[in-house]
């Protein structure tokens, strides 16, 4: 996890930094520092906390130059304070460096310096590679780094400069994200290229094994052998009013609210004359649409992209009739799970660097399996591992609960398995067009249920003070009572369980009490009856209910007050307004709890550690 940006150029390097790591922030929030060469020599500027903390203390007269690296960190080895907070540097104060990732074996490398009189000051893995950049220097910053990163187990993406070389940076991957942005007599470097949206579009994404000099002159990329490496540049379609609040209070009610937006996107390009297209999936549509070839298919993810693989199972066996399974990418490799070359493995990511979905994708790949990843960040690292990327075009998210990736995410799924369907010939043509037209129709029937945030706001206001929840839902929503309950725990830090209805009176019902509140989804569907059971069930045990149900239910109406209402759509195409309604209802109570809901505590949004 952590964030890194680099800048060399003609500005002032620290208010680009600070902006940078603002928008990278997301990536972790335990800590953030910033390094800064000038002719006093490197100025460094760390604080503990949030970046707000370390832009009040700031001494802006003490912090001028045109180069300089930043760092906001998610604590892996050592905990978080100011001395473990980056940039580290050298005992000399000639070497500083900013690390995401982890160096596997510091412990050693460590040793060996500190016997040669190094004196470390952290407890972190990181700051090993600034001493041993020291002890490799004689006058080439960039051959100090090579012969360094060549000794370095583990997985990084490094900025390091020096006030020996004040015109210079050096900038390196392995694992973790890493990407060069081209501007006008600047450059920067970051983990992801929001960090440099405003000031450039024109993007180099950095490879592993690869070292990137940055001289104020031009951008040269070499292996770590030396061998020059020719790249052209990407131009970025994302702007810079993407990664604005743009009035909003926190980013997540923002992305919340672009839902439509963000949906047309994923899907629009993909129906065509009432077919799905997936062009990037044309080299593999002969095998996907023959079960000789493709005779399984394996849904991974973690955390939310792991409910959205849930709702994909469901979708492909229904209508490709395809055997479909979802795994958390964190379990899958540990279960000995049964792939061949048979099985097409789907990866799931909004980031595309999540370290176990990753690890998941490398295991089936080894296996023999086919690999489709469907991620939000273009040139992220799990599209150099998969065979096909399918990008989700949801536009960027900063707020670390995942809403408007989700939804999208939800959407691709359901067009692939529609896509797959088509391959195979099906027999229910007409199914599959009933799903299609309401997936189509989804970004209008979205901007239905956000026009309900005030409803739904007044409800969780009531609910704010509860401790514990229960999420209910059955079939292809039981995945959305787990999101549900997912949203609400990682923002509101409140307990909430999402279970299978049928399952609740195995176990789950002993709970049920006036003190925890039931969100039942009794949305129109095949199961409608027997979540009206339920809904009986847990109400004769005087639970308090929140049911979420369509426009028009006349026994819900009758039955349950707290009823948010949404519009009739396809059972296949309601988790996503479903998701919607929850996001709301799990955003309002986080806010009326008063808590940081873009940055809830201990998490971060792509977690590159297993
Ligand atoms: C979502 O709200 C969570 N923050 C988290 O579960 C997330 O979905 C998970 O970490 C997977 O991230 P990814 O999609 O970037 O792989």
């Amino acid at each position: 996890m952590c964030g890194i940006i680099g800048y060399i150029g003609k500005r002032q390097a620290a208010k680009i930094l600070v902006e940078g790591l603002r928008r990278l922030e997301y990536r972790g929030y335990d800590s953030a520092g910033l390094a800064v060469l000038n002719n006093a020599g490197l100025f460094v500027h760390k604080s503990q906390g949030k970046l707000e903390r370390l832009v009040n203390r700031f001494q802006s007269n003490r912090c001028l130059g045109n180069v300089g690296i930043g760092h906001t960190r998610w604590a892996t080895h050592g905990i978080p304070n100011e001395v473990n907070a980056h940039p580290h540097y050298d005992s000399k104060r000639k070497i500083a460096v900013v690390h995401n990732g982890i160096i596997e074996n510091f412990r050693g490398i460590r040793t060996h310096l500190e016997s040669t009189g190094c004196r470390f000051r952290s407890e972190t893995d990181s700051e090993v590679l600034p001493h041993l950049i020291d002890s490799y220097y004689k006058g080439n910053l960039l051959q100090a780094v090579q012969s360094t990163l060549r000794q370095v187990e583990g997985n990084y993406a490094i900025a390091v400069i020096s006030p020996n070389e004040p015109t210079r940076m050096v900038a390196a991957r392995k694992g973790s994200p890493l990407v060069i942005g081209l501007g006008a007599d600047e450059f920067f470097a970051a983990s992801d290229v929001t960090a440099m949206l405003g000031h450039t579009d024109e993007v180099v994404y950095v490879e592993d094994d690869e070292i990137v000099d940055v001289a104020m002159d031009g951008v040269r990329i070499s292996t770590l052998s030396g061998e020059p490496i020719q790249r052209a540049a990407t131009t970025v379609s994302w702007d810079i009013s993407q990664v604005q609040k743009e009035g909003y209070p926190h980013f997540m009610i923002k992305e919340i609210m672009e839902q439509p937006i963000s949906l047309r996107q994923s899907i629009n390009e993909r129906i065509q004359a009432g077919r799905v297209v997936f062009p990037e999936l044309e080299p593999l549509s002969e095998n996907l649409g023959n079960s000789d070839k493709i005779n399984q298919v394996v849904f991974l993810g973690c955390g939310t992209a792991y409910h959205a693989g849930f709702v994909g199972k469901y979708t492909i066996e229904k209508f490709a009739r395809i055997p479909a399974a979802v795994d958390m990418s964190s379990e899958f490799r540990y279960s000995s799970p049964v792939v061949t070359p048979g099985t097409l493995v789907v990866a799931i990511s909004q980031s595309g660097e999540t370290t176990d979905t990753l690890a998941a994708v490398r295991y089936a790949k080894e296996q023999g399996a086919t690999t489709i990843a469907i991620t939000n960040v273009v040139g992220s690292s799990i599209t150099r591992e998969v065979d096909v990327t399918i990008n989700m075009y949801a536009g960027p998210e900063i707020a670390v609960a995942a809403s408007k990736t989700y939804t999208s995410q939800l959407a691709v799924l359901s067009l692939f398995a529609l896509y797959v369907a088509q391959l195979r010939q099906p027999r229910d043509v007409d199914a599959i067009e009933a799903l299609l037209h309401d997936i189509e129709d989804l970004p209008a029937q979205v901007e239905k249920v956000l026009t309900q945030a005030a409803t739904i706001e007044h409800i969780a206001k009531r609910y704010s003070t509860y401790n514990h929840f229960l999420y209910l839902g059955r079939h292809i929503n039981y995945p959305s009572a787990l999101e549900g309950a997912l949203k609400l725990k990682e923002i509101s830090y409140i307990h909430a369980e999402g279970y299978p209805a049928g399952e609740m009176k195995h176990g789950a019902i002993a709970l049920i009490d006036e003190e925890m509140p039931v969100v039942c989804i009794v949305s129109e569907s095949e199961v409608h009856e027997k979540m009206l059971s339920n809904i009986q069930e847990v109400h004769a045990r005087k639970g308090r209910i929140i049911a979420i149900a369509t426009k028009g239910d006349l026994e819900i109406e009758t039955l349950i007050q707290d009823t948010i209402y949404l519009p009739q759509i396809h059972e296949f195409a309601s988790p996503i307004l479903i998701a919607v309604a929850f996001q709301l209802f799990a955003y309002y109570v986080a806010a009326h709890r008063g808590l940081d809901v873009d940055q809830p505590r201990n998490l971060a949004k792509s977690v590159t550690v297993e």
